[in-house]
Parts: structure tokens; sequence; C-alpha cells
């Protein structure tokens, strides 16, 4: 998926034919948690140029102009280059500023410090040098391909994929980058289905986080660290053949949810699945258009997702149309019935079930699961639940 596959394209988020400029932010911090809906601001493109330099209409002649442009370009990210890179001809991802920067010719650049020009000179502008990193050969060094910001707290990121990468759909890998000293690496789940030819991450911004409050600020042609054993719980081995599949979610534990619900098999096991997203406010529903959408975008699982997916979003501290906890959804009814086939309540006999999230959520849920029969599976010893514990809290 990702350069070149179109279903997959339009799935990016507020993707859409003709408009320019958009999925980039060069000041998360700026989006507010106050959107009030899944789609985020976008910053205009002449925001995404950034500030011209101060002293542009007040300087005359040719030298004039030749310096002004020269760091208007500064301030530009760098254009691809190259036949045939996934960001030439009919990719809507293709803008510059996405291109991968070469490991040699990043290295020959990284002496040079923010804001200083050729023999150390300032330039007194704030050019943002993309990150790069040094070779580690524990880890494969990736480019950014996209950045989008959902809010003030999560935004989601794509890196493309290594063509030795394998993983299986729902499982987590180890992503960072250098922190100066060494690698500073942290699990995430991966949001792209298994055949996808990019990797998709939905993330948190921890505040003082030592990993996310650096990465949160990546733009696309960064490298990234990227681990090579891909691993995890969440997977279709981890249960055994049944009906329903639940995957309830809370904030970024949708992620590998994501990931299997892009996976044609995952329709192929189960009669129905529904995907129960839990959040704090309504910003935090990631994906939520497509999701409502039960995935119409993507032409590899739409006809299926069409018929087998049930999207129930859930908004805990703000006014919305579903409220409350899943364990309030469970124990209401307001999760069974039309157009939910089945029983109005969880059996194992029928349902399988995967957690992901909080690990009061998962402690919680998992003890309730035990004692309606559910036993919890493993991918050597598959049965009727599996859980990921994405963070502690
Ligand atoms: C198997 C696994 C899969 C994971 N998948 C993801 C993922 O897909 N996306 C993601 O954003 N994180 C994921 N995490 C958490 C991730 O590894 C990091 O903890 C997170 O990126 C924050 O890193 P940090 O260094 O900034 O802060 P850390 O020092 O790692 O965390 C600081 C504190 O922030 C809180 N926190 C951390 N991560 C989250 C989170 N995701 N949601 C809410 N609170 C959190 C916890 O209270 C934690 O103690 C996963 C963790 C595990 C173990
Ligand atoms: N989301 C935000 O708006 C926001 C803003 C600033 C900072 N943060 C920080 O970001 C971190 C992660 O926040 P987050 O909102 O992604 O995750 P979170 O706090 O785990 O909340 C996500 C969802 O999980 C629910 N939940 C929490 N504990 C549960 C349990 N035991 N059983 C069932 N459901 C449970 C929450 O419901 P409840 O609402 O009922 O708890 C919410 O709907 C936190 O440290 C938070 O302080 C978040």
């Amino acid at each position: 998926m990702g350069g070149g596959h179109p279903g997959r394209a339009l799935l990016v988020p507020g993707a859409r034919p003709g408009l320019r400029c958009r999925r980039r932010t060069r000041d998360p911090a700026a989006l507010s948690d106050d959107d009030g809906g899944a789609e985020p601001r976008r910053p205009d493109c002449a925001a995404l140029r950034g500030p011209l330099p101060p002293d542009r209409g007040r300087r005359r002649g040719r030298a004039a102009r030749v310096a002004g442009s020269r760091r208007r370009r500064a301030l530009l990210p760098r254009r691809r280059t190259g036949a045939g890179h996934p960001g030439d001809g009919a990719d809507p991802r293709s803008r510059p500023g996405c291109g991968r920067v070469r490991p040699a010719r990043a290295a020959a650049r990284a002496p040079r410090q923010r804001g200083q020009g050729r023999g150390g000179r300032a330039l007194n502008v704030p050019v943002r040098l993309p990150l790069v990193q040094p070779d580690q050969p524990a880890f494969d060094t990736v480019a950014v391909r996209w950045v989008h910001h959902w809010n003030s707290h999560l935004f989601s990121l794509a890196v493309e994929r290594p063509r030795s990468f394998r993983f299986r759909s729902g499982e987590f890998v180890l992503l960072g980058l250098h922190d100066g000293s060494r690698p500073l690496m942290r699990a995430y789940s991966i949001a792209s289905a298994a055949y996808a030819e990019e990797l998709e991450f939905l993330s948190i911004k921890v505040e003082h986080g030592p990993l996310t409050s650096r990465l949160q600020r990546i733009e696309p042609g960064d490298l990234l660290y990227l681990g090579r054993k891909p691993t995890g719980t969440l997977v279709a081995d981890a249960l055994t053949p049944g009906s329903r599949l639940f995957l309830f979610a809370t904030g970024t534990g949708l992620a590998p949810f994501l990931s299997l619900l892009r996976d044609p098999d995952t329709y192929d096991r189960f009669a129905q699945i529904i995907l129960v997203h839990s959040v704090r406010r309504v910003s935090d529903l990631a994906w939520r258009d497509q999701l409502t959408g039960q995935l119409a975008d993507d032409p590899l699982v739409r006809d299926q997702a069409l018929l087998q997916l049930l999207y129930v979003p859930t908004v805990t501290r703000e006014p919305f149309h579903t409220s409350g906890r899943i364990q309030a959804l469970i124990d209401d009814g307001r999760l069974f019935g039309p157009p939910l086939h089945g029983p109005a309540r969880l059996d194992p006999a029928i349902d399988r079930i995967m957690l992901c999230g909080s690990s009061a959520m998962i402690a919680d849920l998992s003890e309730r699961l035990a004692t309606l029969g559910f036993e919890e599976g493993s991918n050597a010893r598959p049965a009727h639940f599996a859980v990921e514990r994405a963070f502690v809290g």
C-alpha cells in the first residue's frame, strides 16, 4: 500500500484530490483539542511555507532577490530526486519535502547546526534540518513518508517498509530515534495490514515522554529506526475460530485493530467484526470518518467491511451520540442488537475478543471475560480472547 496504491492512498486522513499542502503541520502544538470532530484543522499553504525573511520588501535589486530566494529555499524541505521514486508521479503523497534523505548526504549535513549557513555563518532564520540517524546494526533506518496530527496529543505517521520486513497484521515493533548518545526505542503497534507497502503508526504525545516529546516533531523525509522483529498477541493465530470478533480499544489501542480491519483475512475468519473505540474526547477518534464509512476507500476490504464491520466509537468526557466506557456498553446492552446478529451478551461459544489499550481496562475486562468462561489465548495456544497492554495507566 502507499505509493502508487490507489485505494490505500485515499485512506490517508483528509486526502482529497486537488488539495495541496495537506497532512503536514510545522507546529503540532498549534493543534487544538477542541476541534470537536475527527477532522483536524489544517494550516494553509502559506503557513506551511513558513515565515518569510523579515526584511522582505525592503531590500531591492538582484542581490537582494537572490538572497531572498536562497533563504526561502533554505526554509523549504528538500525535494525528492531520482526517477521512479515513490514520490514521483501519481502518488497523492508526492510533494516537496516528502523525500528520503539519503544517509550519506544526511551524514555530511549532520554537523551543521540549525540556523547555520555554510562555514558556520548564522543565517538567522528558523531552518529545520531533517532528523537524521547514524546507522545502527540492530535496526533498519527508514524514512518518514507522512505525518498527520489528529490533535495536540495524538498523531499518525507512516514510514517506508524495508523490503525484508515481514509481519502479521496486529503485531507491534520497536520504533524510535537517536537521542544523541543511543537509539531511543519504544514498542509501537503497526496500524497497516501485513500486505502494506508502508508502515503506519498511531502515536500518543506524552508531555515530557522521552520518545514522543521528540517523535511528535518529525516531518516527512526524517529518518527513524525500526526494529527487525515484529511480534505480538493481537493476531488471528491467537484465537480459535468463532463467528463474532469484538475488538475493544482505548486510545492508541486502536492501532493494531486498524491493521486487522485492513486485512481481508480477518473478514474471511469472522462473520461480523465489531470495533469499539473508547476515547476521552471526540478529536481522539482517529480514523473516525474512514471507519464510519466502513473503509469504503479501501478496495481490498471495502466489500467485506461494508457487510461485516460494525464501528462503535464511544466518548467518555465530552458529549457524543455514544458515551460511556466499554464495560458500560456491554452491561446496558447498547453493544448488542441490530445490525449485530446473535445473542445480546458475550458468549464464548461464538465470540472471540481482542483487548488493547489501558492496563486498567484490560485487567477489568479480562477478569469479566474469565468469569463468563472465556480463556485467554496466545500464539502458542489459541483460545477465546487475546490482550496487549499498550501502556501502564
Ligand atoms: C506492546 C506495546 C505496543 C504499544 N503500541 C503503541 C502504539 O501503537 N501507539 C502508542 O502511542 N504507544 C504505544 N505503546 C506505548 C509506547 O511504547 C510508548 O510508551 C509511548 O510511545 C510513549 O513513549 P515515551 O518515551 O514518550 O513515554 P514513556 O516513558 O514510554 O511513557 C510515559 C507514560 O505515558 C503513558 N503512555 C505511554 N504510552 C501511552 C499510550 N499509547 N497511551 C496513553 N498513555 C501512554 C504511560 O502512563 C507511561 O507511563 C505500546 C507499548 C507496548 C508495550
Ligand atoms: N485524551 C485527552 O484528551 C488527553 C489530554 C491531555 C493529556 N492526556 C494524557 O494522555 C494519556 C492518555 O490519555 P488517553 O485519553 O489516550 O487514554 P486513557 O486515559 O486511557 O483514556 C482512553 C479511554 O479509555 C477509557 N478508560 C480508562 N480507564 C479505563 C478502564 N479501567 N476501563 C475502561 N475504560 C477505561 C477512558 O474512559 P474515562 O474517560 O472514563 O477514563 C477513555 O474513554 C493520559 O496520561 C492523559 O493524562 C489525554
